[in-house]
């Protein structure tokens, strides 16, 4: 049987060997929501890059900038990091870049991975298929905050490992605890997680109905997938 393993951070992922594996980013309050929400609303492509600069480069190639720092839109941004500003119809076939703080940064460091596909509870059991499908072992990577854990991502790697309990074998300490948590938390993940560090965060950006939405399950049934350097739908 494939294995699953998880990550909790960025910093730590020097301590996981990518290769033949597939990682699952996963940045649900909001980045790896909003990349869901967008690819399913007709978003040809999505490229993220950790630097700003990097990201502003792209308005010149013809793409709308999207990201936040801080949890707040970047001034002269097209975008922020709201799930609902990617439901726009005009942004339909249309190309995006991306930065954020700890999504995009998430992203960038899973590039030694055989394939990277963005997961969210909009596209949960999405994802599950698919890596029932894939056969190979694979490694749920929490973007967390600034270095550090954080809940929401933690509950996702415990609902996605539930799913795939019969299908996967798992004896590492990091998914025991995502999974006892889950199970713990299942019935209560909305009040779980409007306690958390990053919904305490954003409280003063007044995004209630992202929370909501992003902890929503099942919405989208789409798998986005990094291809080259965009992320575009499998
Ligand atoms: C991030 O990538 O750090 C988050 O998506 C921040 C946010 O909630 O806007």
């Amino acid at each position: 049987m494939n294995s699953i393993d998880i990550c909790y951070s960025p910093e730590l992922i020097g301590l996981y060997s990518l290769k033949e594996k597939i990682v699952v980013v996963v940045d649900i309050l909001r980045a790896t929501s909003c990349i869901t929400t967008g690819i399913a609303h007709g978003v040809k492509s999505i490229t993220p890059f950790e630097s700003l600069e990097a990201c502003i480069a792209m308005k010149e190639k013809g793409y709308y900038i999207a990201g936040e720092r801080g949890g707040q839109k970047v001034e002269g941004f097209d975008i922020g990091n709201s799930p609902f500003s990617y439901m726009e119809e005009y942004l339909i076939g249309e190309k995006i870049a991306i930065t954020t703080t700890n999504g995009t940064v998430a992203i960038e460091k899973s590039k030694e991975a055989s394939k990277i596909v963005i997961g969210s509870f909009l596209n949960i059991s999405a994802i599950a298929s698919y890596l029932i499908r894939q056969k190979s072992d694979v490694l749920f990577f929490c973007a967390g905050w600034k270095g550090r854990i954080s809940l929401e991502d933690t509950l996702f790697a415990g609902a996605l490992t539930n799913m795939l309990e019969s299908d996967f074998d798992f004896d590492d300490d990091s998914v025991m605890m995502a999974h006892s948590l889950y199970v713990k938390e299942e019935n209560n993940i909305l009040k779980t997680i409007q306690n958390s560090s990053h919904a305490k965060r954003l409280k003063k950006f007044d995004v209630t109905k992202d929370i909501e939405f992003c902890l929503t399950r099942d919405k989208y049934n789409v798998v986005p997938i990094v291809i080259g350097d965009e992320i575009v739908a499998f």
